[in-house]
């Protein structure tokens, strides 16, 4: 997949830069051609020399060349490249990198790099948690730019947490994965909901339930790989999205979550309902903490909370792919096919919490694919990315066969 592929390594002054040189003869092996750029820091910790032995092409550092003064055009090189990866990069160069300081040759590449960017931290655990690096990166992956999230382990300073540089074989894996994920669902706008929804009781207490938004998100990824514009309206959760092509909307309770999916449905080619919903809320939000009485018993009074599934599928047009989810314990594919049904869904996923590894918080599950013919598809219990990889398999035929019989 990298048989051809031009590369930009750029790498900053860090520990973790001699871990650059087997990056190069990574990609080399694989058939890129690879042109470093280095900060001057990155030079103490790594030889120009053995940088471009291993590249077959002299390190660029400076603005211009020392041996004949001529000009390296970094707008030139942000134009060749087909990806920039910045391994190791340090606190430094990425808060530059999102504040647009660019006094190296490496930022100055980077603001005129055309191309997809993949960063790969490297630093001390406190260095890489503190607030001004994570907002860094946050406002890098607002850019559309890839972050390869660093590793656990001991650190150089022989402290033990989150920051080194992942390992050179899982950044060619991450390449790799870029270069040859298929782009079926390329111009397709698709709608995904994920995580619970939290129901107010009052200004410190909800109804929720367990759901992490492991699927959805793992669904929100698949999708953004395979070339779709993806919006992920998500209940609270404490997960990142790492796609650039995910715009994400926050959100809390189901009503919340019912507004957002209804404005948003309408431009959309396929709807995806992995979230939680809670299908009721509490009549009366009350304004202030509920005391405990010296009665034992409270009673709640509660009200449906709208359906979101069922809404969109009332204004579903012929073109357009509708998924749901069913959440089981009993009778699980009778109740699958009556939410099928009374949804209107193309297909819709099974999970059952009587299968061992299936349905909340965890990193797999176990899904059936019921369509809207009846037709049954069981499949392994695997982790959710691969379960999600095989969702989206069901989705890309639903839509090719929808577009061969509908216009959009
Ligand atoms: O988030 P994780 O921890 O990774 O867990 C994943 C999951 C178990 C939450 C996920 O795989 C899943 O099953 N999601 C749907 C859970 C659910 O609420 O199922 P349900 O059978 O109650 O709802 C049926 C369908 O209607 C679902 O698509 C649901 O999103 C949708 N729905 C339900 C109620 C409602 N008011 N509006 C809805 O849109």
């Amino acid at each position: 997949m990298l048989q051809g592929k031009k590369i930009i390594l750029g790498i900053t002054g860090s520990i973790a830069a001699y871990k650059a040189a087997y990056l190069i003869r990574g990609l080399v092996k694989k058939g890129a051609e690879v042109q470093v750029v280095i900060t001057p820091a990155g030079k103490e910790f790594i030889t120009p020399i053995t940088l471009s032995a291993l590249s077959s092409h002299p390190v660029i550092s400076e603005f211009f060349s020392n041996r004949d003064g001529s000009w390296h055009s970094h707008v030139d090189l942000g134009l060749w490249a087909d990806a920039m990866v910045i391994a190791p990069a340090t606190a430094s160069t990425i808060g530059k990198m999102a504040h647009g300081i660019a006094d190296n040759m490496l930022v100055t590449t980077y603001l005129s790099c055309k191309a997809p960017v993949f960063i790969a931290p490297a630093m001390d655990l406190d260095m890489f948690a503190h607030p001004a690096t994570q907002q860094n990166l946050e406002i890098l992956k607002g850019f559309g730019n890839y972050i390869i999230e660093p590793g656990e382990g001991e650190l150089a300073s022989h402290l033990v947490g989150k920051g080194r540089m992942e390992e050179p074989d899982k950044i060619l894996e991450v390449l790799e994965d870029f270069f040859s994920s298929g782009q079926e669902l390329q111009k397709k706008k698709i709608v995904i909901t994920a995580g619970p929804t939290y129901e107010k009781i009052d200004p410190v207490r909800f109804i929720g339930n367990y759901s992490s938004g492991k699927m959805g998100f793992a669904l929100a990824e698949a999708c953004a790989k395979r070339g779709a514009d993806v919006t992920l309206i998500t209940g609270p959760v404490s997960l990142s999205t790492i796609h650039p092509h995910i715009h994400r909307i926050d959100v809390e309770s189901a009503e919340e979550m019912y507004g957002m999916a209804m404005q948003l449905f309408p431009q959309a080619d396929a709807g995806i309902l992995c979230a939680a919903v809670a299908d009721y809320r509490p009549a009366v939000v009350a304004d202030k903490k509920i005391k405990r009485e010296s009665n034992e018993n409270m009673t709640l009074e509660l009200t449906a909370n709208p359906d979101i599934a069922a809404s969109m599928g009332a204004i579903k047009k012929p073109h357009q792919v509708l998924v749901g989810f069913a959440l089981e314990t009993n009778d699980e594919l009778t109740h699958a096919t009556d939410k099928l049904n009374r949804k209107n869904l193309d297909f819709i996923v099974l999970n059952s919490l009587r299968e061992e590894g299936a349905g909340f918080r965890g990193d797999t599950n176990k899904i059936s694919i019921i369509d809207a013919n009846g037709n049954v598809k069981e499949f392994s219990l695997q982790l959710k990315t691969a379960v999600a990889e095989d969702i989206i398999d069901h989705l890309v035929v639903t839509l090719k066969n929808k577009s061969v019989l509908f216009e959009a």
